[in-house]
């Protein structure tokens, strides 16, 4: 058994359009780092964060990278195992890039490896599942793909049932994060819980036609399939701007633009890199008109999830 391990994380990109709460893919560069150790008291402790400005809990009772290793400990059934974590958060809090989860997602894996890997990924996104519930409900659409990579597609919550699919090479992700916080419990208040026919319907044939493209490495197919008709037109008013930076975003060739996760980032999709750093300024400066700053990357999916890395 190692004395101390580290693991990224990566970012998230929840809902992907009308994948609602069941799909969600990870995205490459951006990610949390969680450094676990040994100490002789049993327990889950956190001993530093850095890159939160000092905002999230220390207290791993109420943190979701404690809550997940508290949770592995009692999944592999070694609570008398004592841990120490410390957490680098590279992802913004509450920008609907998965922030949470990639920090679950980091801790749950370095102590199930601190462990000697008693759990399997499928056993830790349990423990993962644990603490994002803590924090901003049962879903697994940022947390499965931070754990495993790739597109991840919730089959069905009671049992937990899921599949995963590779991100298309050619998938071209713009993600413009404006300077609004946006709370992941603020944005599902907003939520409907009655839709009618006719948005099923058409959420539907966008989510079909959405793992369609995705299978088919077809990011014009992806782009046009992200429309959202229930979810995104109940949270648009939450993030200043919406409509304008989405139109900017498709007048400057974008195949597809909507809200990342809970927002207030948003993202749009092309198969071209200078073409994504065309549209990612076009949505800046969108952004910009109604007076708000934002940062923009243009990066692609990741196929890898949580993983060992040099501390
Ligand atoms: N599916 C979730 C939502 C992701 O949109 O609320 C955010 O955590």
């Amino acid at each position: 058994m190692s004395e101390r391990v580290s693991v990224f994380a990566p970012a998230t990109l929840a809902n992907v359009g009308p994948g609602f709460d069941v799909l969600g893919m990870a995205i490459q560069g951006l990610g949390d780092i969680v450094t676990a150790e040994r100490r002789s008291t049993s327990g889950v402790v956190i001993e530093c964060i850095t890159g939160d400005h000092g905002r999230l809990p220390r207290d791993a009772c109420h943190n979701t990278a404690g809550i997940a290793a508290q949770a592995v400990l009692r999944l592999a059934g070694r609570e008398n195992v004592g841990v120490a974590l410390t957490i680098h958060k590279g992802l913004p809090l509450g920008s609907g890039l998965g922030s949470s989860a990639a920090s679950a997602a980091a801790a749950a894996w370095a102590t199930n490896v601190l462990l000697g890997e008693p759990l399997t990924r499928q056993d830790v996104l349990h423990a993962c599942l644990e603490a994002e519930a803590a924090v901003s409900g049962w879903h697994a659409d940022n947390v499965g793909p931070a754990l495993f990579g790739g597109v991840f597609i919730v089959r069905t919550y009671e049992p937990l049932d899921f599949v995963t699919l590779t991100i298309p090479a050619n998938l071209v992700i713009v993600l413009v994060t404006p300077q609004h916080e946006l709370p992941t419990a603020e944005a599902r208040a907003v939520v409907p819980q009655t839709i009618s026919l006719a948005q099923h319907i058409a959420n539907s044939g966008h989510l079909a036609a959405l793992i369609a493209g995705l299978c088919r490495g077809d990011a014009a197919l992806v782009g046009r399939a992200i429309d959202d008709v229930i979810i995104e037109p109940a949270r648009a008013h939450l993030i200043p701007g919406f409509g304008a930076v989405k139109a900017a975003a498709l007048e400057a060739g974008a195949f597809g633009c909507s809200i990342s996760g809970a927002g207030p980032t948003l993202f749009a999709l092309t198969d071209d890199l200078r073409q994504g750093a065309n549209i990612a300024a076009a949505m800046q400066a969108a952004f910009e008109e109604h007076g708000i700053r934002s940062r923009a990357i243009v990066t692609g999916g990741s196929n890898e999830g949580a993983r060992v890395v040099d501390a």
